[in-house]
């Protein structure tokens, strides 16, 4: 069995420029697929919100429901290192709410680590505070969904001076704040160049150029999210249009008589037969 991914074993990779493969899975089935393909880490995204719960946002997701999908996520995972994302209103009232949250995710679902969104001044009391609690945190800045309208919707960051100084004071100051590993999202390679000699913990891009290493919402790089996805989106497979193809195979079967065949039931001799036309034709005594 392949050894366990641990912070230490990520701290490797990134000084020996061994690539990190992250991607996120929601339930037993994806965490399944993600071990079987050996990635290195697991993200229980809040992406799940839309993604496999259907809502329109990330924000709409509840600590509970994370929790069931987190729960499932580390059934099937054996060695990758989980996190988990802390959802939007688990951490915002307080460091005593975030520490509360992130213990839940360790205690409840198994995580390695938790994820944190944003690197303003509130959020780096958290991440100060969830590390101090001895729970790895994972910070993530640059597009951090959870707030996207306060940043002007779901766009790139650092494409202007004001907003490359902002990402690049903020990447450090998480670091600072005791972050082990840090995600950008949707930021300029050139400008995530820049940031990531000041950075020791390993840095995971996601639309931010090469870094330590990448992550991908699994739905969208299996081609089962529907419709249009983010210009950092590649697809590897065309799994939804299979899913689809099969279901309405079975159902055309169906329709037409040709499924369930004999092969697809059970035997029973005579009298079992004949006992059940028996039991109809024979009033009950009991
Ligand atoms: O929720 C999520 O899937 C994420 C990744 C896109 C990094 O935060």
């Amino acid at each position: 069995m392949r050894p366990q991914v641990t912070l230490r074993r990520l701290e490797e990779m990134k000084a020996g420029h061994e690539p990190i493969v992250m991607v996120t899975a929601y339930d037993y089935p994806t965490a399944r697929v993600a071990e079987r393909a050996e990635v290195d880490m697991v993200l229980v995204g809040d992406s799940g919100a839309q993604v496999v719960l259907g809502y329109d946002s990330t924000v709409a997701v509840s600590i509970d429901e994370m929790l069931v999908l987190a729960r499932a996520v580390r059934r099937g995972v054996r060695s990758a290192f989980v996190v988990c994302d802390l959802p939007f209103g688990s951490t915002e009232v307080s460091d005593e709410q975030a520490v509360a949250t992130a213990v839940r995710f360790v205690r409840e679902a198994g995580a390695d680590a938790v994820k944190l969104e944003g690197g303003g001044e509130a959020r780096l009391s958290r991440i100060r505070a969830i590390a101090a609690a001895g729970i790895a945190v994972v910070a993530h800045v640059g597009l951090t969904p959870q707030t996207a309208v306060a940043l002007g919707g779901m766009r790139a960051q650092g494409r202007t001076a004001d907003s490359a100084a902002r990402f690049a004071r903020e990447a450090v100051a998480v670091q600072e704040a005791g972050a082990s590993v840090l995600v950008i999202e949707a930021v300029p390679a050139e400008v995530v160049d820049v940031v990531l000699p000041a950075l020791d913990i390993p840095v995971i891009g996601i639309g931010a150029g090469r870094a330590d290493g990448q992550v991908l919402v699994m739905h969208d790089l299996l081609g089962i999210t529907e419709g249009k996805t983010a210009a950092f989106v590649k697809r590897f497979a065309a799994v939804g249009d299979e899913m689809a193809g099969g279901v309405a195979a079975y159902a055309a079967e169906v329709r037409s008589g040709v499924f369930p065949g004999a092969e697809h039931g059970y035997t029973a001799n005579e009298a079992a037969v004949a006992a059940a036309r028996d039991a109809l034709a024979t009033p009950a005594t009991d």
